[in-house]
């Protein structure tokens, strides 16, 4: 179980506590945590579970993968702490995990 702080682009946050082999995607969408839309429901194919990664977590949460970084490029406002969700899966060593949404996912 990891506790996961997701903060709206508004900045409302949501703190949850995520299973561990959840996707960072699937602990928000299961807890109806607003702003990430995954669409494609977690298979790397739309760009819409884009996150911000916390700066203090990047190296925690490791880089994104060819077909991430490819799919990412399909997702607006790209920064160098871009994430999709649904590649970051949650183990017990992402316990604290702080992830900001975009304002939009589309
Ligand atoms: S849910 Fe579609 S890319 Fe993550």
């Amino acid at each position: 179980m990891a506790k996961i702080t997701y903060i709206e682009a508004g900045g409302a946050e949501h703190v949850i506590d995520v299973k561990t082999g959840l996707s960072v995607m699937e602990g928000a969408v299961k807890n109806n945590v607003p702003g990430i839309d995954a669409d494609c429901g977690g298979a790397c194919a739309c760009a819409t579970c884009h996150v911000y990664v916390d700066e203090a977590w990047l190296e925690k949460t490791g880089s994104p993968s060819a077909m991430e970084e490819s799919m990412l490029d399909f997702a607006e406002n790209i920064e160098p702490n871009s994430r999709l969700s649904c590649q970051i899966k949650v183990t017990d060593a992402l316990d604290g995990l702080i992830v900001r949404m975009p304002e939009s996912q589309h």
